[in-house]
Parts: C-alpha cells; sequence; structure tokens
C-alpha cells in the first residue's frame, strides 16, 4: 500500500483472508465442489464487517475457512499478522484464546449434560491454568455482563429460552477475551424483538471490550445496524464490499439491490410490491461454474459480456468496490435511489397490476 496514497493512519488488519478458495470433496473420482473462490476480506481491529448473502452462498464456509474447519484449497488466512492458512492443532488450540466463534444454533453447541457454570470454566481452563476463584469469578462476571444473572451458572441449556442461550454462547466465546468473534447467523433462529436485544448485546460488548466481528447474515436489514463495512457474497464470490452506510445509501450491484429488496420492511404495502419486483431465486441451477458474472443468469442488465467474462471488484465512485461490467452504464448521471431500479420482473401480471 502507497502510505503517500493514504495518508491517515490505516490499523494494520487483525484479519486478513487473500484469494480465499475452499473446496469440499465428492469422493468417488467426482471433481471437488469450489463453494469459494478468489475471497478478499480483512477486518480492522474493533470493526464489525458484515458478510451477507442468500443461503448456500459460502458465507459458513468462509467462516469456517478462519476458524480451520473448512479445507481451504487456495490463498492464505492472516491473523495478527501471522499466517494460519495452515495452522496445526496447537497452533489453532493457542489461536482460539483470540479466535472465537458464535453459532446460529446455541444449542447444538451447549452439552446439555453440563451446567452453564462447568461450560463455561471449561472453555476458561483450555486456555490455561486459572485458579478456581478466579474462574468462578471471571464465570459470574461474564454472565452479568451478557444480561443473565449468576445463578445461571447452576442451570441447564434446556432450562433457557433461545434468546438466553445465545447469550450463553456469547458468553461462552468472550470468557476468554478474544480479539475476533465470527458471527453465524446468531440471530437467525430468534424472534424479531428478541434479535434486537442480542444485536444490542454484540455492540455493546464490542464497545466496551474493543472486540472485531466477522457478523454472517443472509439478511442485510440485520447487519445494517451492526456493520462498519459489509462483503456481499453471490455463489462463493464478493459481488460487492464497502462502508455500510455507502452501500446503504447507494448499492452499485444488482444483487446488492436484490438482497436490499428482499429485506423485511414493516409496510405490508411496500412489502408486497417489493416481493412482486423481487429476483427470483431459483433462477439459476446449482451445476458447474461458468467463466461470466455468476450473478449474471439472474440479472435483468445482463449483457452477452456478463456471461462471458467474469468481472473483477473494481473501486467505484463512492468508494465501495463492485464486480460488474454493466456498472458505469447503469450509474451515470446522477446516483438512482435504490428503490427505483426494478429488479429483474418475475411476475409481470403482478407488477403490471401494481403499477396500473
Ligand atoms: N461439509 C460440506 N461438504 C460438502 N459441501 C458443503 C459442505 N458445507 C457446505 N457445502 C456446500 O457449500 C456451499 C456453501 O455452503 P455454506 O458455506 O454453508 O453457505 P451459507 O452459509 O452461505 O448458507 C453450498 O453449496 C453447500 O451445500
Ligand atoms: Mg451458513
Amino acid at each position: 500500500m502507497n502510505s503517500a496514497e493514504f495518508p491517515d493512519l490505516q490499523p494494520a488488519p487483525l484479519l486478513e483472508v487473500q484469494q480465499l478458495a475452499v473446496e469440499y470433496h465428492a469422493g468417488h473420482g467426482r471433481a471437488p465442489m469450489r463453494a469459494v473462490d478468489g475471497v478478499d476480506l480483512t477486518i480492522a481491529p474493533g470493526e464489525t464487517v458484515g458478510l451477507v448473502g442468500e443461503s448456500g452462498s459460502g458465507k459458513s464456509t468462509i467462516g469456517r475457512a478462519i476458524l480451520g474447519l473448512a479445507p481451504i484449497a487456495e490463498g492464505s488466512v492472516r491473523f495478527g499478522g501471522l499466517d494460519i492458512t495452515d495452522a496445526g492443532y496447537r497452533e489453532r488450540a493457542r489461536l482460539s484464546a483470540d479466535l472465537q466463534v458464535v453459532f446460529q444454533d446455541p444449542f447444538s453447541s451447549l452439552s446439555p449434560t453440563r451446567t452453564i457454570g462447568q461450560t463455561l470454566a471449561e472453555t476458561l481452563r483450555v486456555h490455561g491454568r486459572i485458579p478456581k476463584a478466579e474462574v468462578d469469578e471471571r464465570v459470574e462476571a461474564i454472565l452479568r455482563r451478557v444480561g443473565l444473572g449468576p445463578e445461571a451458572a447452576r442451570r441447564y441449556p434446556a432450562q433457557f429460552s433461545g434468546g438466553q442461550r445465545q447469550r450463553i454462547a456469547i458468553a461462552r466465546a468472550l470468557i476468554v477475551r478474544p480479539k475476533l468473534v465470527v458471527c453465524d447467523e446468531p440471530v437467525s433462529s430468534l424472534d424479531l424483538s428478541v434479535q434486537a436485544q442480542v444485536l444490542n448485546l454484540l455492540r455493546e460488548l464490542q464497545r466496551d471490550f474493543g472486540l472485531s466481528y466477522l457478523f454472517i447474515a443472509h439478511d442485510l436489514s440485520v447487519v445494517r445496524y451492526l456493520c462498519h463495512r459489509v462483503v456481499i457474497l453471490y455463489r462463493g464470490t464478493v459481488m460487492e464490499q464497502g462502508d455500510a452506510s455507502a452501500i446503504y445509501a447507494a448499492p452499485g450491484h444488482p444483487y446488492t439491490r436484490a438482497l436490499l429488496e428482499s429485506a423485511p420492511v414493516p409496510d405490508p404495502q411496500a412489502q408486497r410490491r417489493r416481493r412482486a419486483t423481487q429476483v427470483r431465486q431459483d433462477a439459476v441451477s446449482g451445476g458447474g461454474r461458468s467463466s461470466g458474472c455468476p450473478f449474471a443468469a439472474r440479472c435483468r442488465h445482463a449483457v452477452e459480456e456478463c456471461f462471458r467474462s467474469r468481472p473483477a471488484l473494481e473501486t467505484v465512485a463512492g468508494g465501495s468496490a463492485v464486480a460488474c461490467h454493466r456498472w458505469a452504464d447503469l450509474n451515470q448521471g446522477p446516483a438512482e435511489r435504490h428503490e427505483e431500479v426494478p429488479i429483474q420482473t418475475v411476475r409481470v401480471t403482478d407488477e403490471a397490476t401494481l403499477r396500473g
């Protein structure tokens, strides 16, 4: 990076993922499935980066690759300046004090036969010999901090609600005082009101502890509340990335606009209008990767070039990076508000009715 070009000092990234590719092997001579391809991602200390895309786009795979739980075929993962791409068991164990995870379903990740206190104490013990008195103290402190009383330590996972269990999962991640927490759809299975409480908690904890988050979600509206930057993923590749505020104000990629259109809105009329213009979810068969833009078959703006060559991520006016051959054509003139850009119409009659 040219320091003359970037005079204000950027903090060194805490996490740096470069050209990541992950392949799952189907076995028996079948070709491996590339779930993630050529993904770059950085997270600064204290930053929250949202990783957004519909189901199957490779979000969890990226999270798992960072945690050493998915087979990296190409590229590298650096954490705190160290290359951890091929970190072995011991190095991973050491890393886990700095690098933690909260999954969508806390029930499956909490042992049903252990009290919450036992689970939290065990997590702490893995990271070194800590005197019993201090273990108890830290368990109590973290339970209070996530909004559960210290008496929660004596109870079992089944005795808590979904939202409370997610607070426990957050307590377990934070008790070791990590630097980065991968949050893989941590509120997706919770009621809306509970979602807001848990998102609030995550934000407070970030402020208190100076944490970084990789926040995975399939819904841009959830991410909006929490993220400084967002990365939009489609079929394993990055379509757009940039400051959250810039992307919400002027989404550059047709897919980002589609995601914004599909986010739930409180007004049922507006919701109905949006639904009618939404991109069809299943327009692309899952099969082989073509050489063109992964989104081309679903994109109403696609031209021949889009099917022929894959667009590179390029920085556009406004500072975001967008991988779209049509960006310049579609963004001449004054910036369009995203509501005014119709996404590929599926049910033409519905839309005509709504317009008429
Ligand atoms: N362990 C696995 N073995 C084989 N294929 C997998 C495995 N995990 C995920 N996949 C495939 O990789 C793709 C991306 O999955 P995933 O990362 O879970 O997406 P997301 O989290 O965005 O829903 C999907 O096509 C999924 O079926
Ligand atoms: Mg997932």
